[in-house]
Parts: C-alpha cells; structure tokens; sequence
C-alpha cells in the first residue's frame, strides 16, 4: 500500500463509487471467497518471486516471511497474519478495496494497522498492477512489519503524515516513504540488499534495482530525499541506500519541520539528478530510461 499524493489522485484513484460502508474504508477480505485461480495466482507469483530474493533480500525480509503464514499455496488469511504479527510488533492487517484516501490511510498506519488491498491481479496481468493488490500489499510490506524498527518508522510515518497534512508539505513526506518502505534499499554484508516492498514484490524490478548498470544507487539523506521525484509509472532511476533499518528509527525521533523549512527552499530534484555532495555507490549510466524515452518519442 502507498500514497500517491504526488498524483494527487489517491482519494480520486480510489472512486467514491468504491467507498465502502465504513468510515475507516476497511472491509472484510472475503478470505472464503476467494476462488481457486486466484489461489493459483498467488502461487504462481509467490514462486518465482520467492526464488528470486535469496542474496536479493534483506536478513529482516527473509527472516519475517519465514515466522509468518505466508505459503505458496493460498492467499494468506489477514487474521492469522495479524496474530503472529500483533505478538512480534503490535500490527494487524485490515483489508481494503484498493487505493484510500491519504488520511486514511495516515489514520490506519497511526495505530498500527497496515491497509492492504484484498483483491489479486488478473493472471494475465502478472507484471502490471493499477493499485496495490494483495500480493504487493502481504507479500511486499507484512514481513518488514515483523521488524520492530519498521513497524515504529510505520507508525511514525502515519502520525507524520496527518501532521505534513496540515503543514502543506505531503509531497515531501510521501517521497521519503516512497524511497524506504516502497523502493529502498540497505547496506547489508558486503554488498546492497532490498527492504522496500515495491521491489521486492516485482519480478523485474527486484532484478533491475540490484543488478542494472541503469539507476543510481546513492546513500540515502533526508532532506535530499524530500526534495527528489520519484517515478510511479516505471523503475525508479534512483534508488537511496540506508546504513541499515535502525537509521529508519533514527528518523522517528527528530522533529521534520525543519527539514521540510530546508526541502521546500531547495530546487527539486528529478529522478535521475546526482549533486556533486551526494555519497554514490553507483552512479547509473541511465541506459534503461533513455531507451524508453526513445522508445516514446517514436
Ligand atoms: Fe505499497
């Protein structure tokens, strides 16, 4: 699940027509309803993404997805992830119909609950997702809610959103959380791993963020962070490399206001853009985007 305040579209993205009943847009998942094809697509997507994330994936990731009811053959149940989860770290996960409204969303985060959409991609559509489903939503995020430091950053992030809310910067905060729990990744041995779950519940992008020549792989500072866009329609061109998930509690304990101050007198900064202070781990030949611009362009 994320906010895609960049856009804009969140509360629209989700249609009034989707509204449900309660306030808090939570929904039951219908776990007994789901039909054995969309069973199968969740085996099909666990396993070649499971095989995938061995040397890809955090220890954290790797060791949550083990002490969880997560299997390949059904689609898990939200009420046996919330037990294992509420004993490890105090979350549950409540169901929704898709994309909600940003204070919602920050209401839900708060106090310790992960919305997650409870529908699954069309089989056809393995690679392509409009709106976060519950592969993305269980498979991506719930094992690093079994970490106690993301499940504080989590929290943290929905009490600081609702208050980015009223000080006018979400964009600024969205894209912190963008470049973390969607799309970052850590220091781990002696190489880079994957924490953030639009990574590592992608086929090819937990492939592309690692392994390409293409993006940029820069150590990760806040408020460069909050002034850099990120891409929601295609692999980012950057990726931010934290030392590892205790510098995300670091960040629960400071006071943003002043970095929002210093983000929003800053330039912004395009996806691609590398500054001469930023700390590289490896700077992108930017090969990938450049074919798609010109594969656009024609
Ligand atoms: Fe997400």
């Amino acid at each position: 699940m994320e906010a895609l305040t960049d856009k804009a579209l969140h509360g629209l993205a989700a249609g009034e027509a989707a509204r449900p009943e309660n306030p808090d847009w939570t929904i039951d998942q219908g776990w007994d309803r789901y039909t054995e094809a969309e069973h199968a697509t969740w085996k099909t997507l666990f396993e070649r993404q499971t095989r995938l994330l061995p040397g890809r994936a955090c220890d954290e990731f790797v060791q949550g997805m083990r002490d969880l009811p997560i299997g390949a053959d059904r689609i898990p149940d939200f009420r046996e992830l919330s037990d294992v989860l509420m004993k490890r770290t105090g979350w549950q996960v409540v169901a929704v119909p898709g994309l909600v409204p940003d204070d919602v969303f920050f209401e839900h985060l708060a106090n310790r609950r992960f919305p997650s959409g409870n529908f699954i991609r069309r089989p056809q559509e393995l690679d392509y997702l409009e709106e976060p489903d519950v592969f993305h939503d269980v498979f991506g995020h719930v094992p690093m809610l079994m970490s106690p430091a993301i499940a504080d950053f989590i929290q943290a992030y929905g009490q600081g959103g609702l208050r980015a809310q009223q000080l006018g910067c979400l964009p600024q905060l969205a894209r912190v959380y963008w470049y973390t729990v969607e799309f970052g990744l850590l220091q781990q041995g002696d190489g880079l791993r994957l924490y953030g779950a639009g990574i590592a519940s992608s086929y090819t992008e937990s492939q592309f963020c690692l392994e390409s020549p293409s993006p940029n792989r820069i150590r990760f500072d806040l408020e460069r962070v909050m002034r850099t866009h990120y891409r929601i329609d295609d692999f980012q061109e950057s990726y931010f490399v934290i030392r590892d998930l205790d510098e995300l509690l670091d960040f629960t304990r400071i006071d943003f206001a002043p970095l929002y101050d210093a983000a929003l007198r800053g330039p912004e900064l395009q996806p691609g853009d590398v500054l001469a202070q930023d700390r590289v781990f490896h700077r992108g030949d930017g090969s990938y985007h450049r074919q798609q611009r010109q594969r656009n362009a024609a």
